[in-house]
């Protein structure tokens, strides 16, 4: 756990980052002397000598410095994401927007994938890193990690159908685990699942005669969603320690 603090702190310390600053800290000079470095022409960015005290740069810039390449010190990355409806959560597709457009093109690079999916119309909360092994835990069915979806319909549910949702309910492939839902609004609900099949929202409610209009997740684990659409976030300390915790993960 100790190690994860170390490993995040440095990352945590990597937003929005002055190229001043990361030399200073990478190299262990002051800023007033990595100043000095870059505005003379001793740094190159890119393959590029890059004078820009004030310049910033992100994690996948090659800093280099004395013809050695300057390491970021940091492996993992943790975000969310308020996903718009209209994009697919795919890499590239040949006729919708994708996920990755609306997300700096480092996110491919350094393969910081979602966790799982939503559908092209599904909005809200969307998990992206490159710690395969926290996304492969989170994914497993055995961790029964929960996630909350809020649903609109085109039908009020009577109680019965309520009760099958919530005790499991067979939508063709799979009898549905136990669910927890409530009634928010006239035909609204919110419905909390630990499993992740496709398309399960929209199935279970079509199981009870319901067509899902609008669909949005707002929490996944320990995580709620608490940006604007369209605007991504990095986790903090915090929410990557209760994301190892929900799926019994120790990091090593
Ligand atoms: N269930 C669905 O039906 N769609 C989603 O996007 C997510 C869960």
């Amino acid at each position: 756990m100790l190690r994860l603090l170390l490993i995040v702190g440095i990352l945590e310390k990597m937003k929005d980052l002055r190229l001043d600053k990361f030399l200073a800290d990478r190299l262990g000079c002051t800023r007033k002397e990595s100043r000095i470095l870059i505005s003379t022409g001793n740094v190159f960015v890119n393959g590029i000598v890059n004078k820009d005290i004030g310049s910033k740069i992100n994690p996948s810039d090659e800093v280099i410095h004395n013809g050695k390449k300057i390491d970021y010190g940091n492996k993992y990355y943790y975000f969310i994401i308020n996903k718009p409806g209209g994009c697919v959560t795919a890499t590239a597709d040949n006729l919708h927007k994708t996920i990755f457009d609306l997300l700096p093109p480092y996110f491919v690079k350094l393969k910081i994938m979602p966790v799982g999916r939503l559908d092209i119309d599904t909005v809200g909360l969307l998990l992206f890193t490159n710690d395969g092994k926290l996304a492969y835990r989170l994914l497993s069915p055995k961790r029964e990690v929960y996630k909350t979806y809020i649903a609109k319909t085109d039908k009020i549910l009577n109680d019965n159908e309520l009760k099958k949702l919530k005790y499991g309910i067979d939508i063709g492939d799979i009898v549905t685990k136990p669910a927890k839902i409530v009634s928010i609004d006239n035909k609204t609900y919110k419905l909390e699942i630990c499993e992740g099949k496709f398309h399960q929202v929209k199935r279970m409610f079509e199981a009870v005669g319901a067509n899902v209009i609008e669909l949005k997740r707002t929490t996944f684990g320990p995580l709620h969603l608490d940006i604007p659409v369209g605007e991504y976030r990095e986790l903090t300390l915090d929410e990557i320690s209760n994301l190892y915790e929900c799926c019994n993960l120790e990091k090593k």
